[in-house]
């Protein structure tokens, strides 16, 4: 049975879709190769102990093998990866196939993306139809790679600074 409150689906999803988010690809090392997934629900969440979240949906069939290892690696991905992200959201393809990645402690590192964060499984929280994985973070970086892959209203793009705003 459905428990909306009220709420329409389509709706609150066009809602959301104006909240604008970056656009991550988190991987691990699988038990016989490395497993990915795009993900844009991943924000900090503390300082000390240095902690982020994850929301993967309770139906994602790929989340199961991400966690197997307790670890993974965040990618944030650049502007010029709308392809990859639509690659690891993709069903029944290799997602890695042609993929450059290099290695990092707790997943695959996707070359050229803007940032990476290696974690490890913390805490898991039921929330719906999704999870909360809070996780620890082990080590992180900034590439060279400085424009973000931006997601807003179910379309990609990426940040502009504002007119005058000289600072980085
Ligand atoms: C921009 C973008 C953001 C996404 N964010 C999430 C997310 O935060 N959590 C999630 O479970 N799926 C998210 N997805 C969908 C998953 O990438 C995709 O549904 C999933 O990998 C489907 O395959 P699976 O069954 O192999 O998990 C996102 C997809 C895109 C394109």
């Amino acid at each position: 049975m459905s428990d909306s409150g009220g709420v329409d689906a389509a709706h609150f999803r066009r809602v959301f879709g104006h909240l604008p988010t970056g656009v991550t690809v988190v991987t691990a090392f699988g038990v016989e190769e490395p497993v990915g997934m795009a993900a844009n629900s991943v924000t900090s969440v503390s300082l000390e102990p240095p902690l982020l979240l994850l929301c993967p949906a309770r139906a994602s069939t790929t989340w199961p093998s991400l966690r197997e290892r307790g670890r993974f690696c965040v990618n944030v991905l650049a502007h010029d990866h709308e392809g990859l992200s639509r690659r690891f959201a993709a069903s029944g393809i290799d997602r890695f196939a042609g993929v450059p990645w290099h290695r990092r402690q707790a997943g695959p590192a996707l070359d050229g993306a803007v940032a990476w964060i290696d974690c490890e499984i913390d805490a898991e929280h039921a929330a719906g139809d999704h999870t909360v994985v809070i996780a620890r973070v082990l080590d992180l970086g900034v590439s060279g790679a400085y424009r973000p892959l931006v997601f807003f209203g179910g379309r990609y793009g990426t940040f502009a600074p504002a007119e005058g705003d000289g600072a980085a």
